[in-house]
């Protein structure tokens, strides 16, 4: 991420001065997919990609933004009626909205942004923009009273209402609460979170991003989501204390398995043994068995392929040739539907298994597939 890339754009474009400039990152998570709106467990960390911008308040009720990526400048004002119509803008106006029913004074100001998380590859690109404004204008028209928590929910609740995303909580959280070279386990329910170091000695973690976006996305998600509430509504009742998927075992699932669709079973069977499979995960991170971690990743993609049903034929195709390569894990990461596997492969690996796949890949595919090496990194902050 490029701070100079972003000042003088910001400078040519406004009138010629500076403002603070404000940075997050996008995310990866090691397990835990689908689980954050079920009250379950995740197991994410923050990257070094994400997003910068450099904000100025202008003295107006106006925002005027520009996406130096797009080329796109926007204004809109920061009443509830003013929402701009560029998909990019309603991110910056909802994180604007959602300060503001917060009791922040949001101001109109002038900012030009600018990222490095590849969009639409799983990695969050979008909590990186929401976290980043909601960090800034906390700083800038709210004296920092904000907590980190209720920034990261700016950004979760600016999906629900301004993006048309029912997301759980893990990306903004990730993006808000990253600390370098650690994953953050986080229990859903309780807000609990815990730092876990993570420097797997004699591995490296990859991302492989097979480049394909789902159109469909954020309604298929949705979807998913209520799939699980609808199998929490049949068990609550028998068991009327279950609030989340997080509360019911397999036996209970299996109580209602008639007067469910076979569609939601699947879907909760899957969110059942997945939030089980992030704290094996964490078990076995504390002994140093990466097998078992890997393992564990190749569970929640055979789960989310074929239970869950978000993954598709690319990444399906690069998980088996991370399989045939020895690689000790890999899956689907993030809400699925395209993006990218994430793999945890021995550096004695490595070259082989890029390689390999990159060729597999074009051969089947006809085009190549993106590589990121994943470094892990801090959360929001301010730049300068
Ligand atoms: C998306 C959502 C997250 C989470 C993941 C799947 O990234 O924004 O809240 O549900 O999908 O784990």
């Amino acid at each position: 991420m490029d701070i100079e890339h972003v000042r003088s754009r910001f400078i040519k474009h406004f009138d010629g001065t500076t403002g603070a400039v404000y940075a997050s990152p996008g995310r990866i998570n090691l397990i835990g997919e689908h689980t954050d709106y079920n009250g379950g467990f995740v197991f994410p960390g923050a990257i070094d990609k994400g997003m910068i911008a450099e904000i100025k308040p202008n003295g107006t009720k106006t925002v005027k933004a520009y996406s130096i990526d797009l080329k796109d400048y926007v204004e809109f004002g920061l009443n509830e009626e003013d929402a701009p119509r560029a998909s990019w803008a309603r991110y910056i106006f909802g994180v604007c909205r959602e300060m503001i029913k917060r009791g922040v004074d949001v101001q109109g100001f002038n900012t030009a942004f600018a990222g490095d998380v590849p969009l639409g590859a799983g990695m969050s690109s979008s909590a990186a923009l929401e976290s980043t404004y909601a960090y800034a204008l906390n700083d800038l028209f709210g004296d920092n009273k904000i907590d980190k928590f209720e920034l990261a929910k700016v950004g979760q609740a600016t999906e629900h209402n301004y993006c048309g995303v029912n997301c759980g909580i893990m990306d903004q959280f990730a993006s808000v609460f990253g600390q370098k070279g650690k994953l953050i386990r986080l229990d859903c329910r309780s807000l609990e979170y815990q730092y876990y170091p993570f420097e797997p000695v004699g591995y490296r973690l990859v991302l492989v991003d097979s480049v394909v976006k789902h159109e469909l996305a954020s309604s298929a998600y949705n979807k998913r989501r209520q799939s699980c509430e609808a199998v929490v509504a049949a068990i609550q009742v028998r068991h009327p204390h279950v609030e989340f998927l997080r509360d019911c075992t397999m036996e209970m699932l299996n109580e209602v398995k008639a007067e469910v669709s076979e569609e939601d079973y699947m879907r909760a069977e899957y969110v059942i043994e997945e939030i089980q499979r992030v704290l094996d995960v964490c078990d076995a991170l504390e002994k140093g068995d990466y097998e078992t971690v890997g393992q564990k990743m190749y569970e929640t993609h055979q789960g989310m392929s074929k239970l869950y049903e978000v993954s598709c034929e690319e990444l399906d195709f690069l998980n088996d040739i991370a399989f045939d390569c020895g690689v000790t894990g890999s899956r689907v990461m993030g809400g699925g539907f395209g993006g990218c596997t994430i793999n945890l492969v021995k550096e004695e690996l490595y070259s082989t298994f890029i390689e390999k796949a990159k060729e597999e890949f074009k051969k089947k595919f006809g085009r190549s597939p993106k590589v990121y090496d994943v470094v892990i990194s801090d959360g929001a902050r301010r730049l300068e």
